[in-house]
This record gives C-alpha cells, structure tokens and sequence, in this order.
C-alpha cells in the first residue's frame, strides 16, 4: 500500500449495512495491518444526531468473529475504535460536508506533517436515491486538494438504478462528478473466494480448457438460495424484487466469469473488455424461459404492498449467442425462503457417446463449484464400483476448503473489496459499460414484471420454489444425478 495519510469516511455510518458490512470489514483490515492507526483515521457521517462513543457502542458488537472473550481481541477493538469519529449532517448540505471537510484536513494534517500524501476514500453506504446529492457535495467541498498527491474515490453499492435509464441516468450524474477510475461499484458476491477463483479455475487448468465449450457441456446453472425471506427488508425488497436485487448483479457477475473469454491480461481493463464483450452475446429473453415465484406469507409483512407483484425466487434461461456457448443454455436461479441457504454453479457435461456401462441412468459428470456455504469444488464421476462385479457408480472428486485449508481463514467480500479500493484495483468491480448491458438484459422481462404482465407463482416457504421451475429446469436439459 501507498504511504501517508488515508481518510476513510463511511457516508450511512449509523445505518445496517455500515454496521453489519463495512465497519466490520475496516476492523478486519484494522486487524490485519492494512490500516495502521498512524496513517488511517475513519469518518462516520450520517444524519443521526450521535457522539463518537454512541457510534462506537453501536458497532462494537458486530465486530466479533467468534474470539471475542481474549484480551487481545478486546484491546482490538478499542483501539479500533478509537480511530472512529462521527459526523453528522444531511446528505444535500453545504455546512455538513464543509464540517465533513474541515475534520478530514485536521487528521491530515496531524498525520501529514512528516511526509505522503492524502488519500480519501468515500464509502456510500446509502440508498442510491442519495447518491447524486452526496457526490455532489463530496465533489464541491472534500475532494483531496494536497500538493503531495494522493486521490479521492467513491465507493458505491448496487442497486445502481431500476433499470436500464435510471441507471443510466445515475450513471451520467456521477459521471458528470468523478472519473470511472474514481468510481468503485461494488458488487460484493466479486470478493467471495471462489468466484476469485473462477478465472484461475478456467485459464490456469490444461484441463479445462478444451471442455469448456458447446461441444462438451450440456447445460450451466447458478443457484442462489436463501432459506429466509425479507425479514425487516420487506420495504426495500418490495420495490426490487429478486431479479434485481440478486439476478441482474451477483448471479450475472459469476455468469461472466464462468462463460467470457480469455482476458488477454489480469489488468481490470482487460477483464472487463471480455466481461462486457460476453455480455453483449447474451439473446434477449424469451417468456417461456422464465418462471417467477413469491412465497406465501410474503404480503404479510407492513412495508410489502398488499397486491404485490414481485418476484421473491426466479429462474431464467439464458442463452448466448456466440462460438463458444451457442445452444447451451445457462440457468440463473435465485429465491429467498427456500428450503436451503446455498450459492453453486453447476457445469453438467453431455452423456458419453456410445455408453458401454449402460451407465447413463446414473446421470452425467457434473462439476459442481459451491461458492457458499463451506466453499468447495467437487467433480462427480462415474467409477467402477469396488468389488467383484464390473458395475458403475457416481463418486465425486472432492476439494472441499475447509479440510484441505485447515486454519486459513478465508477473507470476508467485503472486506477484501475495501483493500481493493484502497490499493486502487478495479478488476472486481463494475464499469459503467458493463453495468449498461447488464441493465439491457433484464429490463424488458422487469418491466414486464412491473406492468403485472408476468406474474409469481405462490410457493410454500421452505420449499424448493414452484415446481414449473423444476420442469424449465428438465426442458432446458437438465438431468438429476443420483447420490446428492
Ligand atoms: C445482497 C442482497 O446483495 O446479498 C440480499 O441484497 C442477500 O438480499 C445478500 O441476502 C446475500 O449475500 P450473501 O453474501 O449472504 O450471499
């Protein structure tokens, strides 16, 4: 990391996602070293009228990882803590965000006095309606003004827009304040250890890279499955719905790496040139590829309007129009209140021509990535069964993190992505090109979704979601394999 002085300044500091996700996360960093107290000093800001120590006790609680009861945990935390000062103003007022200014240059200038430059990190952990007003500000009154260098970046969180010209229209506000280069969209399922793991997987493995094509591979899904609803987040959830709070983003993003081509290097711009260029090959979705669902009970709550319409489980069929993937097609697949908490990609292989073993009933090779929980790759194969008869059985080929890793500790999404920022590495992140297309696939079928002209099936929650969906699933050549 660079030398001198990094203000961080978490905007939404008294909100749940600060508390759950990022303070958290800065803490990790903390503990680790990546924020050494003599350089880092990190801003709360929020309309909460707060003291530093009522923004302190509130976070305290969530920074435990299970090792809360040592005294050196304890003495973490504190002096974690202390490097906290809060903030508070509105989010479109001048003299809050002079305030926000006036404190940032204060830190730097006690820790500045010696050497480096002035690095200054906004983490926008806020609902995006806010985010023009908030750049806006940031942008007249706290950019980094030292003659020493150093830069000034913005951190944001999806949802970026409804749709394809909201998000355009945010897009086109922010960039009118900050350069894509200052922008970090975070898409936080692109800090988690196994989809960091896909382009290794795919590029780094001789054996890999002739199956992975039209040729040998029948069908792909990826699955995310929550098996609890929108507890608290109805308001919110009620207004997106599941495509849009998962689909468009995470399960898209993980598609990406499992289908693009090659980047021609690991630099950012490299891999989101294939990321947009793969994006752009993906066929517009067709009505009969789509089964949407809404758990019973989900109308229930308050903040949920009482004749919604939106999705809380979909499953989609996308099929790609290119050399490599034409024909195959890729099943995304999310719900919440689901008989499982699980998120996998599923790359089934055809059947092997002229079967011998009559083994085909057994179902086909599978190689299953499972990002969470307890991250794991496994390969199902068919293998002799041990013994004295030649008859076939399915196995797997087991990597499972947690046994082979023992005492590694996998990093948190977030907080891996926060390094990101700090270290200016965009390669997990979103470009605006490659937000536009992902906008461009989903709109029409979500616009459809709003206008009432698809509607969810109701399913029992707990349940595997509508059972139409198991039957897509089949018609897009899905087949069941025995033994999981
Ligand atoms: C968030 C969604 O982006 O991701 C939530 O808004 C969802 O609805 C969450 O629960 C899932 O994240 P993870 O890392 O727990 O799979």
């Amino acid at each position: 990391l660079e030398s001198g002085c990094l203000s961080i300044v978490v905007l939404g500091a008294s909100g749940d996602l600060a508390k759950k996700k990022t303070f958290p996360a800065l803490f990790h960093l903390f503990q680790q070293g990546f924020l050494p107290p003599n350089e880092v000093y990190i801003f709360g800001y929020a309309r909460t009228k707060l003291s530093d120590d009522g923004l302190r006790d509130r976070i305290r609680g969530h920074l435990g990882k299970g090792n809360e009861a040592s005294s050196e945990f304890s003495e973490a935390v504190s002096k974690f803590l202390q490097l906290i000062k809060y903030v508070s103003g509105s989010y479109d007022s001048d003299e809050g965000f002079k305030l926000l200014d006036k404190e940032i240059s204060l830190h730097e200038q006690s820790k500045n006095s010696h050497e480096g430059s002035s690095r200054r990190l906004f983490y926008l952990a806020l609902p995006p309606s806010v985010y023009p007003s908030v750049c806006k500000m940031i942008r007249k009154h706290c950019m980094n003004q030292s003659d020493l260098g150093g830069w000034t970046r913005i951190v944001v969180e999806k949802p970026f827009g409804k749709d394809l010209s909201s998000a355009e229209e945010l897009s086109a506000q922010l960039g009118e304040l900050f350069n894509e280069q200052q922008i970090y969209r975070i898409d936080h399922y692109l800090g988690k250890e196994l989809v960091q793991n896909l382009l290794v997987l795919r590029f780094a493995n001789r054996l890999f890279l002739p199956l992975w094509n039209r040729d040998n591979i029948d069908n792909i899904q990826i699955v995310f499955r929550e098996d609890f609803g929108t507890e608290g987040r109805g308001g919110y959830f009620d207004e997106y719905g599941i495509i849009r709070d998962i689909i468009q983003n995470h399960l898209l993003q993980v598609f990406c790496l499992v289908a693009m081509e090659k980047p021609i290097s690991l630099k950012p711009e490299h891999i989101r040139d294939e990321k947009v260029k793969f994006l752009q090959s993906v066929l517009p979705i067709k009505d009969e590829d789509v089964v949407l669902g809404q758990y019973e009970g989900y109308k229930d709550d308050p903040t949920v309007s009482k004749d919604s319409n939106t999705p809380t489980f979909a499953t989609a069929v996308l099929r790609i129009h290119n050399e490599r993937w034409e024909g195959v097609p890729f099943i995304l697949k999310a719900g919440k209140a689901l008989n499982s908490r699980k998120a996998e990609i599923r790359v089934q292989f055809k059947d092997v021509p002229g079967d011998i073993f009559k083994c085909k009933k057994q179902g086909r090779n599978e190689f299953v990535i499972r990002l969470q929980p307890s991250e794991a790759m496994y390969m199902k194969l068919t293998v002799k069964q041990p013994g004295l008869e030649m008859s076939t059985i399915q196995s797997e080929l087991d990597l499972s993190y947690r046994q082979r890793y023992q005492g590694v500790t996998i990093p948190e999404a977030y907080e891996r992505l926060i390094l990101d920022t700090i270290r200016g590495d965009q390669q997990h992140f979103v470009r605006r090109d490659e937000l536009k297309v992902a906008w461009e696939i989903f709109t029409p079928l979500l616009h459809r979704i709003d206008d009432g002209e698809l509607k969810p099936i109701p399913y029992k929650p707990g349940s595997r979601g509508p059972k139409e969906a198991d039957e897509l699933l089949s018609r897009a050549g899905y087949v069941q394999t025995h033994g999981y």
